[in-house]
């Protein structure tokens, strides 16, 4: 078992084991004294583990019920909140009650956020299913849904009371999804930890994967920890985002997937920041070939102009400028504000 403290205005400890699954219940019944569990879940996951985190959840006397939607993030949206709304009201969930968030970043982002405005607010357990969750969206408390208009535009800060990781659930992933999860975890060693980044270049992150958990979800915490509402250091969790988020928003966010965009963004990035003289060289490349070996793409057929011109729609522009997280090398990063009329020139 290994345990990850977070300290954020409501401390709360993630668990990261084989199983765990199997055995939430008894982490739950430690933590609460709720009579009623809604499980939050995807028609994916369900189908694989809903049964058996019921089942563990009912051994320890919770009165139990589920609530299934359309996996995928076309479900991220404010009609799938209403009605797991419904689902809480109609089983009468008062705020000594739990939600617990069993799936990926989609069914935490969308129970976090039921959780955070039910009753104006109620506890959540988060039981992330995908790597990407397990690695990054389920910790620090960030849970929202997507408007027409963009991604993320409505949510909350609400920590979870506990997260509990199986890594063994990660067995069912399709690769596609694994390897999605991997531009966060590359990102990770990118902002915060070279050796770390070496060790994903000579060993196979499949093979140390609690290791590599332990280790996002540790620098997440740290981040997390000093700047919970992300007016400072937690920005350079966006390393790669910038970009990333135009290219997703050329295509609509339909055909490439979120981590393929970040781990173009990292690469467009670090050279623009090789070029400008910032990013000690070699950098690029060495992102690159990581990239490559976890099955992710370095580049796109999207213009520069085109991701310049995305990038000033970002929820995260500042006025006229933006933060850009850059490297100086790998390990080791910072942000800088740039004028959103200059950067067209800057990744150029
Ligand atoms: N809150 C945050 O800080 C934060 C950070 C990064 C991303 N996000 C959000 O996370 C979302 C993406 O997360 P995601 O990639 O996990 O998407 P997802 O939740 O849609 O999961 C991806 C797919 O994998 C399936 N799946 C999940 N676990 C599985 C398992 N163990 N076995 C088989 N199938 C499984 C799901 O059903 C889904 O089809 C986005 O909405 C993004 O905005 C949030």
């Amino acid at each position: 078992m290994r345990t990850v403290h977070v300290n954020t205005g409501n401390p709360y400890d993630i668990f990261i084991e084989r199983g765990i699954t199997g055995d939430c219940g008894k982490y739950i019944k430690k933590l609460s004294s709720a009579k009623k569990v809604t499980v939050i879940t995807d028609s994916n996951v369900a189908k694989l583990y809903l049964q058996k985190v019921v089942n563990s959840l009912e051994k320890e006397g919770f009165e139990v019920k589920s609530h299934i939607f359309s996996a995928g993030e076309e479900s991220k949206n404010l009609n799938s909140i209403s009605a797991m709304y419904n689902t809480l009201a109609e089983f009468r969930m008062t705020r000594k009650d739990i939600i617990v968030a069993l799936g990926g970043g989609v069914t935490g982002d969308m129970a976090g956020f039921a959780a955070a405005s039910y009753l104006r607010g109620i506890n959540f357990v988060q039981i992330p299913t995908s790597l990407l969750a397990q690695v990054d969206s389920s910790v620090g408390g960030k849970t929202g849904v997507d408007l027409p208009h963009g991604k993320n535009l409505v949510g909350a800060f609400h920590q979870p009371i506990a997260v509990l990781i199986d890594p063994d659930t990660l067995k069912t992933l399709p690769d596609a999804y694994f390897c999605d999860g991997m531009a966060e975890v590359i990102k990770y060693g990118c902002i915060k930890d070279e050796k770390f980044f070496d060790r994903l270049c000579k060993e196979d992150a499949r093979k140390h994967i609690e290791d590599v958990i332990e280790t996002c979800v540790s620098i997440k915490r740290d981040v997390v920890s000093r700047d919970e509402r992300e007016s400072g250091e937690r920005m350079l969790l966006n390393f790669g985002h910038t970009l990333g988020h135009a290219i997703e928003k050329i295509y609509n966010f339909k055909g490439i997937s979120h981590g393929m965009a970040v781990a173009v963004g990292m690469v467009l990035i670090s050279a623009a920041g090789e070029r400008a003289g910032i990013t000690q060289k070699g950098t690029t490349e060495k992102i690159t070939r990581l990239c490559l070996k976890y099955g992710l793409p370095v580049s796109d057929n999207a213009s520069l102009e085109q991701m310049a011109q995305a990038a000033a729609g970002d929820k995260k522009t500042e006025g006229s400028s933006i933060n850009l997280v850059l490297l100086k090398s790998i390990g080791d990063s910072f942000t800088r504000k740039i004028e959103l009329c200059d950067l067209l020139d800057f990744i150029k």
